[in-house]
């Protein structure tokens, strides 16, 4: 019965939200590849992107295509106009047999224009015998001091006192990321050839990826070696100038009606967001829309009444007879006369006696 629901619910979500569609590209333009929306800034030719940092690569070749930022290999699978793109990126692996290294690789990330976020992502190793290093790059830093290096280590001998669900730093070992970081390299050894444990943990892992779609469970040890990619999520944003920069000179403001400027929590550049009370791509000119609160489905308007619609906000009012501001959360709307012989009434039965006898 809860599951109907739900579906009803979400199905009805979903019907308003195609009702009030908006548009994501550039007139003219493309908006998915395979199975990725591309909203403006991002584009997948040059007419259609902000500039040549945005620009997707949809390659045909695979069924559905495939969506990679600029010219690299770098697997795109989400872009949010919240300023977040989400990525694939390999997982660094060292494994072992009993005679020695079997098959080891280093990958690594370098983005020409934007940045990991600290905020998503946490750097991650998995092993028992295992020690693992990122080494970063700080995007903006003064150009000498811009290498840093974190690592991660464990050691265990069993697989009993492995917790099957938490990253506890046995047999698994999880740190954050820095700010600003656009380029990474990662790299693992091990003490001992993993002999001893091989076992149940041939192999050394270690990578980057979105912290909430991690879930370190035991057989992590064994399994991830059938892992190639993992999610990371990278900032995105316009420029190098912030809000207050672009403001007071005559760069050009990529942030188009009803929409206004913000800077972004992690590297620099902004990013724009639509007013309150509108919804849409303020990247585009025209692009934020006016929500229509009154019949819109997924926000609540609190009128008990009338609502009335209103460029960015809506108004509440009562019908005839009623006073009051129509909101729920205020006084609503009480019917004039009526509700005022009542009180009368009430006074002269129940107040009145109670105070005669008082006396
Ligand atoms: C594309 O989307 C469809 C339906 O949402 C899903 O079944 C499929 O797995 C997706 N394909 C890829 C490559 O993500
Ligand atoms: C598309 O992907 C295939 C397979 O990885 C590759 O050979 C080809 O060069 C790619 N095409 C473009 C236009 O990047
Ligand atoms: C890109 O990401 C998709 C979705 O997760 C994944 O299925 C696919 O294997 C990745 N493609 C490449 C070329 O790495
Ligand atoms: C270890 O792996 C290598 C290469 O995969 C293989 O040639 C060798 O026979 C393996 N050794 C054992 C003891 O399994
Ligand atoms: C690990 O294996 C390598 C060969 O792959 C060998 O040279 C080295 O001595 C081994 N180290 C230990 C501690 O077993
Ligand atoms: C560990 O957790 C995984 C996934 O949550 C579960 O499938 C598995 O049965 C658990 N193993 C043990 C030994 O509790
Ligand atoms: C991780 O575990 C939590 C709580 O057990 C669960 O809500 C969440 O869906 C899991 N996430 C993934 C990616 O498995
Ligand atoms: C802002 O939104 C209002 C109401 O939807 C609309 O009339 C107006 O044209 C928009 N302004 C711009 C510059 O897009
Ligand atoms: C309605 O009221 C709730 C609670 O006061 C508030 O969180 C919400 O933003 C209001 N909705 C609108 C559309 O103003
Ligand atoms: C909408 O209007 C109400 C009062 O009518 C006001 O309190 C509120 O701040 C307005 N919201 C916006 C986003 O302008």
């Amino acid at each position: 019965m809860l599951f109907l629901f739900i579906t009803l619910v979400a199905a009805l979500l979903a019907a308003t939200l195609s009702a009030q569609e908006f548009p994501i590209a550039r007139a003219g333009c493309k908006d998915r590849c395979g199975n990725v929306t591309i909203p403006f800034p991002f584009g997948l030719t040059e007419d259609c992107y902000y500039d040549a940092g945005f620009l997707i690569s949809c390659n045909h070749t695979f069924s559905p295509p495939k969506a990679f930022l600029t010219a690299s290999a770098i697997n795109v699978t989400e872009i949010t106009l919240e300023g977040k793109l989400h990525i694939e990126q390999f997982i660094a692996k060292d494994c072992y047999n009993a005679s020695g290294q079997t098959d080891s690789n280093i990958p690594s990330l370098t983005l020409s224009k934007f940045i990991i976020s600290d905020a998503d992502n946490i750097f991650v190793s998995v092993g028992c015998d295992t020690i693992a290093s990122l080494r970063g790059n700080l995007k903006e830093a003064a150009s000498n001091e811009n290498k840093y290096t974190v690592g991660c280590m464990s050691f265990c001998d069993s697989l009993k006192y492995v917790p099957n669900d938490t990253c506890s730093g046995i047999g698994c070992c999880q740190t954050s990321l820095a700010k600003g970081v656009d380029d990474f390299t990662i790299a693992i050894a091990s003490l001992n050839n993993h002999s001893g444990i091989l076992d149940f943990n041939p192999c050394s892992y270690a990578f980057i990826i979105e912290k909430k779609k991690f879930n370190f469970s035991r057989s992590y040890l064994r399994d991830l070696k059938n892992v190639g990619k993992l999610p990371v999520v990278i900032d995105w944003s316009i420029g190098k100038n912030s809000c207050a920069e672009v403001k007071k000179s005559s760069l050009y403001n990529a942030c188009q009606g009803n929409s206004t400027c913000h800077d972004p929590d992690n590297g620099n550049g902004y990013l724009c967001r639509c007013l309150d009370g509108y919804r849409g791509n303020p990247y585009l000119s025209g692009g934020c829309l006016d929500i229509d609160e009154c019949t819109d489905a997924t926000v609540s308007h609190n009128c008990t009444h009338i609502c009335t619609n209103s460029p960015g906000n809506y108004t509440c009012s009562c019908p005839k007879g009623y006073h009051g501001d129509g909101r729920k959360n205020g006084d609503g709307c009480i019917r004039r006369h009526r509700s005022l012989v009542i009180y009368i009434v009430v006074g002269k039965f129940v107040y009145h006696p109670l105070h005669f006898q008082s006396r």
